[in-house]
């Protein structure tokens, strides 16, 4: 039994959210952790199970809860990330490393990696986390964060990590990779999270009292690194949609341009034209959908088929409204 994605919040209202319901515990050693500061900080304060992992619709209440994303744009983050990096037979996903709390796994080439499967959701060119390639893609780098903080010393309004300093970063990350990652890939889907993630920052870990879209290093600090809340935090005065995200993700692209494209060797960035552009949201749905799923699950049947439509039919239900994508069926309309 698979449960419905679950409703917009009863009240989306500006709330204390690192409350005493939901105190910081540290991960401990068996509890998972991985590439996402904002889920990460979700299950140390047990908005997700702690041990981290988890349903798709426990985490897209999570969001909605602790962080107050909007439900459309929960949604798609949430069924995106589940249909390549989940269980869709024990309905669970890790939101780090691949493990076997999720139970007995479909057969390959599923991979139900976990949210840190490199090349899946997660992928190059992040703001804390080194490219696969160099290391661990999923743990908090001090390195990249010391970065974080000069671009943000630079760019942003007292020395705050802002849309300015989002789109700085975005590009130094770009470039640098291109120099040095002779696999760095940034074609669609990573292309879209790559640029979501820069402007999160911006919104959701910024107190909704304040609500400036200027985030401190220390809040940014206490998110990344500490995957804690800042004490006292509150969070957005109302549910964030694709409508506030999307005119911020346009403004960073419009500072740097770029086409999507994948290195052959160091500093050899091939473009890839024909590939979904960053502004082609239903294009990039459309990748995942009919490319990256079925390249998981080629020819699925059975119970596993019934659960991935189901999922697909999720996914389809954020993109219908704000983004008006017609829906796509990689195995038929059953
Ligand atoms: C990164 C998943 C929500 C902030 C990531 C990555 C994944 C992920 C897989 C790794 C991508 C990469 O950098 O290579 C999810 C899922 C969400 C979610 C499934 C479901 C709602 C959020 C929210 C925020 C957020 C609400 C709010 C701030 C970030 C940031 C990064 C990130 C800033 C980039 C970290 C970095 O580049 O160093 N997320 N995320 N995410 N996520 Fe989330
Ligand atoms: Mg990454």
């Amino acid at each position: 039994h698979i449960p419905n994605p679950p409703l917009p919040l009863a009240d989306g209202g500006i709330k204390l959210v690192n409350d005493p319901a939901h105190p910081f515990i540290a991960a401990g050693p068996n509890d998972i952790r991985g590439p996402c500061p904002a889920l990460n900080t979700l299950a140390s304060h047990g908005y997700l199970p702690r041990n981290g992992v988890a349903r798709p619709d426990q985490i897209v209440t999570a969001v909605m809860e602790g962080l107050n994303l909007g439900n459309d744009f929960a949604k798609f983050l949430v069924y995106q990330a589940f249909l390549m990096n989940g269980n869709p037979i024990t309905n669970l996903m890790s939101i780090g490393m691949k493990t076997p709390e999720t139970g007995p796994n479909p057969p390959k080439p599923a991979q139900v990696g976990g949210l840190s499967q490199h090349g899946t959701f997660e992928g190059d060119t992040s703001m804390t986390r080194v490219d696969a390639y160099f290391g661990d893609q999923a743990v908090f780098n001090e390195d990249l964060f010391q970065g974080f903080i000069a671009t943000s010393a630079k760019y942003g309004v007292n020395g705050t990590y802002d849309v300015n300093a989002a789109a700085e970063l975005r590009y130094q990350r770009l470039q640098d990779s291109i120099k040095t990652n002779p696999q760095l890939v940034y074609t669609s889907p990573r292309i879209l999270s790559a640029y979501s993630e820069a402007v999160f920052p911006t919104i959701f870990f910024v107190d909704g009292r304040l609500n400036n879209r200027q985030l401190t290093i220390d809040a940014a600090r206490h998110f990344f690194d500490f995957q804690m809340m800042p004490a006292d935090f509150h969070r957005q005065p109302a549910p964030v949609n694709f409508t506030m995200v999307d005119p911020l993700t346009k403004a960073i692209f419009d500072k740097h341009p770029f086409t999507p494209g994948v290195n052959h060797g160091k500093n050899n960035f091939v473009l890839q034209p024909k590939t979904p552009a960053l502004s082609d949201f239903c294009g990039i749905y459309e990748d995942i959908v009919l490319r990256v799923i079925p390249g998981q699950y080629p020819r699925p049947t059975g119970a596993l088929r019934e659960a991935i439509n189901k999922n697909l039919g999720f996914l389809y239900t954020a993109v219908k409204t704000e983004h008006n994508c017609a829906q796509v069926f990689p195995f038929g309309k059953d």
